[in-house]
Parts: C-alpha cells; structure tokens; sequence
C-alpha cells in the first residue's frame, strides 16, 4: 500500500488563480469551426448556425476564455475576408491546411458565438503575411466605438457596439519553419515590439502575448525566447508556450513523464522572462500564455493534416481519447494550476473535434471525449488561490524524467465560499495511494461536497458515440473528513477531485 500526503496552511498561499487557466482554443482547421461550433442546417442549429449541442457542451466544459482564429491559420489569415455581407466574402485556399476557406464564418460571428457561449475571446493577429498596419486596422475594427473608417465599417456590418477585445496573440508559432512566413527570432521580435506599439496606441486597454517555443524541443528554444522579450520586453506582457504531449513509446509509466517537462518548460520560460528584466534593472514580471497544450499524436502525420483536393473543412487530427490521455490532461491541468503565480492563460487546443474535448458527427451527435471530464472539473471547482502545498509522495524514476512522484496534486481555496478543492493524480499503476490531507487553518467545520474519481481498469478505454459515457466521472465512496483532515484511497491510475467546505471567510 503507497501512502501519500499534502499539509496546506491559510498563510501560504502560492497566488490567485487567473481563470484564464482554463482556456480553449478554436482554429479554422478541420471541423473545429465548420461542422463543429458552426453547422447550419443541424438539427440542434440556431438561426446563425451555432450548433445547440455543441453550446450546451461547451458551457459545460466550461472554458473560460477561447483563442481564434489560429493556429497555423492565423500566418495566412484576412481578417477582412471574414466580416461583412457573406454573400460577397471570397473563397480562399487556406495554405496552412490545404483547405479551402468559405469565409462563412468570420470575426463577427465568433463574437456572437462567444457571447451566446459565455466565454471571452483571445484573439490573433497575422503578423505572417501581414504586420502592424492591419494588426492596427483589425484592432480599430474591433475595439473602437466609433466616427473611424474601421469602427464605422463594424457598425455597418450590424455590430454597433465594440467588441472590447482584451487579450491579443502576436502572430502564431513564428519560431516555427512550417509557419507561413516564419520570422527568425530577430525579425519576430522586431515585427513584435513594433506591431505592440501601434496596438496599444490604438487601445492602451489590451493585453498583448509575444510568440514564445512551439515547444521545448524547438533548435532555437531557449534563444529564441530571449532574443524576441529582449525587442518587445517594454511593450508585451506575456510570452505563449505551446506543448503536444505524445506516448510514442505506449509506456504510462513513461508517459506520466511529460507533466514533469511541462513544469520545468514553465519553470525555465519564466527564468528567461526574468533574466531579460534583470539586464534590464527591471521589476516588470512578464507572465506565461500556455495557449496550446494537449495530447497530439496519434494523428501527427501529414496525412492527418492535409487532404488532397484542397476541401472544405475535411477531418483533420481528429484524436480520439483514451483513459491514459485523460490522466495526462488532468495531471498537466494540476501542472498548470500549481504555475499560477505566472501562467495567468491557458488554452486547450483545441476545442471540438481537431484534437477536440468534444466530438461531434457532421449532421449528428456530439459526446465527450475522455479529457473533457478532468477539464471540466478542474474549470468548475478551481476558483480562488492555489495553495502552496507541502507533499510527500512515493516516487519512481523514468527515462522521461528522473523522479515522478506518484502522487500529482494542486489544492485551490475559495474563500468567497469556504470551499477547498484538492486535485489529485495517482500515477501508480497497481496500487491505490492512501492520501491524507491535512487543511490547517481554512475552517475545522468542514463538509464533504464532492469526491469524484475518473478511473477505468482499461487504460485504452475511448468514448464514442455509442459508448459516450465509458470514462467519465464517478463517485469515490473512499473518501472522509474529519475537521481540517480528509483521508482518502486514491484508484490506481485515477484522476480525483475532492471538495470540502467550511464556512464562508473574509480572510
Ligand atoms: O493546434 C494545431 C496546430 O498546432 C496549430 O495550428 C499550431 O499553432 C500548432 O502547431
């Protein structure tokens, strides 16, 4: 039998948590827009063609802040195609999927999405084949009330009000060869510092991310971040990561590795984050935008990307989820919340169907794939702060990474409503892990509100259309509270959220 415990206290607290943490991404790609949250003629439709079953999912899921249009999308994408009468946008060939791009759905209709879905938007700008000056005209578009040639080309597009735009992605994986016009970290960060200056000229409101590593094992991570912060430093505040988690070697035990490496990515990001505002005598803290991140790797071949013929919205990635993927997204989601005093956005990529929480058929259902459930969770019960939690745990090492404790834990503390959520991942295949915790200080009258287990004994378990439900979350009858100490058996390899509450505090 593993034994494992966590000893929290109501004075150490590791930040608040910015919920942004929790959010999506929708790329036109594939069925993500079109047959994904977009299908006129579906059944569940509304009058604009938003998919009703596909809302309801989404709200469920519970993102809270959504990144569009791209992706890989965004280094070829007019903005301007996209707004206006529909029946006068042209037909495009999108050269980042070899898709043909109807134009159908645009920036107006995503707004409408996003409000209808209670979700704010993260939007992109092209700095592939574009640069500042549209970056500018498309941010007056949005953001601007009006008397302007762009705010007034809104309003005559039937949206009065300004969108309000808050948060902006400069350019897309510019790091990355593949990329439409992919920049070298000089030009990038040049092309970053002066397309930011215009932005925040136009609306000094926004928040603006720089392009950091389309990931870790990118040649030129590490310099690249360094050299693009040490251009655009003064004018951005946050640098994006991008992360695809792959078990190429179908090893768990191996795979659990990559929740590590998703930490030290954070870690070492943030240390040259901070090592330019230290040449720079500056006490600015640039802060993390996780704006990719999910299992990808099944479908990471060129086959899966492209089809021939240049289609509308053909299948593309379309991952489907097992339990094993499940626990790495509920481990990394922990990852995540125990960065927060500098990861302040994250985003899920993507959405529905490419490499989607949500699968739908083009005409007909939509279910849940194994990773909504840890997200959905994680999104529902993470308000308040991230405790700084003091764990002991078992440990096995790995050739992905030294030493993997198995058990993977965030704790986050709602004062507004006593309650307290604990997070836990067991990574021990066999065995359960005896967890106590120990909440010193948050309240001593505590309840049990929930105790939730994810956890099948197939690891390979899918959910599909006929079997939506077979990984989903189920009740933990193992779990006690007694004062400030819950004790709980964790399943082997199981994904768990345990919530208590005491009564509300001010403090
Ligand atoms: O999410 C799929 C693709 O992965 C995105 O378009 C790109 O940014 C990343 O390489």
């Amino acid at each position: 039998m593993q034994a494992a415990r966590i000893v929290v206290d109501r004075d150490f607290v590791l930040s608040d948590l910015d919920r942004r943490v929790f959010g999506a991404f929708v790329e036109h790609m594939g069925r993500c827009v079109y047959g994904g949250i977009f299908e006129p003629g579906h059944p569940t439709a509304d009058a604009q063609g938003f998919r009703g079953d596909v809302m309801a999912l989404t709200r469920e899921l519970g993102p809270t802040i959504i990144r569009y249009p791209g992706g890989n999308f965004l280094s070829g994408y007019n903005w301007d195609d996209g707004v206006g009468p529909r029946e006068q946008r042209p037909v495009r060939r999108d050269l980042a999927w070899f898709s043909t791009e109807t134009n159908a759905f645009g920036t107006n209709e995503f707004m409408d999405w996003c409000r209808k879905a209670g979700v704010e938007p993260m939007f992109g700008v092209n700095l592939g084949t574009r640069g500042p000056e549209e970056a500018r005209r498309f941010l007056e578009y949005c953001n601007h009330a009006g008397g302007s040639a762009m705010s007034d080309l809104r309003r005559a597009h039937g949206q009065a009000d300004p969108h309000g735009i808050k948060f902006w992605c400069l350019g897309n994986e510019m790091d990355g060869p593949w990329q439409i016009c992919h920049k070298t970290a000089e030009e990038y960060g040049r092309t970053a510092l002066e397309t930011a200056k215009v932005m925040r000229w136009t609306d000094p409101t926004i928040q603006l991310a720089a392009c950091g590593s389309s990931h870790r094992n990118m040649a030129t991570y590490g310099a690249w971040e360094y050299a693009v912060l040490d251009h655009c430093f003064d004018e951005v505040d946050f640098i994006s990561l991008h992360t695809y988690f792959r078990n190429d070697a179908d090893e768990i035990r191996e795979y659990f590795g990559v929740i590590e490496l998703m930490d030290a990515f954070i870690k070492e990001v943030v240390a040259i984050c901070d090592a330019v505002a230290a040449k720079r005598r500056s006490y600015k803290r640039i802060m993390l935008s996780f704006d990719e991140w999910n299992v990808w790797y099944r479908t990471h071949q060129i086959e899966h990307m492209r089809k021939p013929g240049w289609p509308v919205a053909p299948p593309l990635i379309e991952e489907v989820y097992n339990m094993e993927d499940a626990l790495i997204v509920g481990g990394a989601l922990i990852t995540l919340l125990n960065n927060a005093d500098r990861v302040k956005a994250a985003c899920l990529a993507q959405l529905v169907n490419v490499i989607g929480p949500i699968m739908t058929e083009t005409g007909g259902a939509a279910w849940r794939q194994t990773i909504f459930h840890p997200f959905a969770q994680a999104a529902r019960f993470g308000h308040g702060r991230v405790m700084q939690a003091r764990v002991t745990s078992p440990a096995y090492a790995a050739k992905s990474f030294p030493e993997i404790p198995y058990l993977h834990t965030a704790v986050v503390d709602n004062p507004a409503d006593g309650s307290t959520a604990i997070f836990a991942l067991n990574r021990h295949l066999n065995e359960p892990l005896e967890l106590t915790a120990e909440l010193r200080g948050l309240g001593s009258d505590r309840t049990l509100v929930l105790a939730s287990e994810l956890q099948h004994p197939q690891l390979k378990t899918v959910n599909t259309r006929q079997t939506p439900d077979a990984v989903a979350p189920r009740t933990n009858p193992d779990v006690a509270v007694a004062g400030e100490r819950i004790t709980a058996r964790l399943k082997p390899a199981s994904w768990n959220v345990i919530v208590t509450r005491a009564a509300p505090r001010t403090s």
